[in-house]
């Protein structure tokens, strides 16, 4: 009789811990793998997105007519402010200088590239020390180098330039 009462305790017990556990709002009850679950906390380190295409469809079939009319897109107006933050800041930082959020982890000798060929990346360059001129800076972004992604083929030449315009007059 005593056991029984014991393990009922034990049972109740490990009962309130587990709903405890589970008292989160717009999850599952049950979590089983972490990443079933999108962390919240790297919202902080995300760049705000563009919105979509108001024409935008989610699927379309094989061989259907509709296509995404991208003339109209909303993107091709978006100031070269806009576009810096979405595309630069967290590397360069929102003044340019080259510490954004993501900085410290892509020279970091945590970072699997480090651990793998001893190499450190090169920082993102401060923008507002650069030297480049303006034309050279839209060839560099094009270009990419290092770690630092080609733009040539994710932004047109104008939005480049909106964004060396923006930071050359305005950030520096
Ligand atoms: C993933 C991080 C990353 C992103 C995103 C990024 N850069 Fe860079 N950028 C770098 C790194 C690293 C370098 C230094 C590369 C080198 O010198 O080899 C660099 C160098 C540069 C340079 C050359 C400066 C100089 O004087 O040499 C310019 C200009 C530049 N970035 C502009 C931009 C712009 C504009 C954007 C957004 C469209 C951008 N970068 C996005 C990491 C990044």
């Amino acid at each position: 009789m005593k056991i029984s009462k014991k393990i009922i305790f034990i049972l109740t017990l490990l009962l309130i811990m587990m709903t405890a556990c589970v008292q989160q709002n717009n999850t599952y009850p049950v979590e089983i793998f972490s990443e079933m679950h999108y962390n919240q906390a790297q919202k902080s380190q995300e760049p705000p997105r563009v919105p979509a295409h108001p024409d935008s469809v989610t699927f379309s079939e094989i061989g259907s007519e509709k296509e995404l009319d991208m003339s109209s897109n909303p993107a091709n107006n978006y100031d070269g402010s806009y576009l810096y933050e979405v595309n630069c800041t967290f590397c360069h930082g929102a003044n340019g200088n080259g510490i954004g959020p993501a900085a410290s982890k892509i020279s970091s000798e945590e970072n699997y590239w480090y651990k793998v060929t001893g190499e450190k990346h090169k920082n993102p360059a401060n923008l507002l020390t650069s030297e480049l001129s303006k034309d050279n800076a839209v060839v560099f972004i094009k270009g990419g180098a290092g770690l630092m992604p080609a733009y040539e083929n994710m932004l047109t030449e104008a939005e480049i330039r909106a964004i060396v315009d923006y930071v050359w007059d305005d950030l520096r």
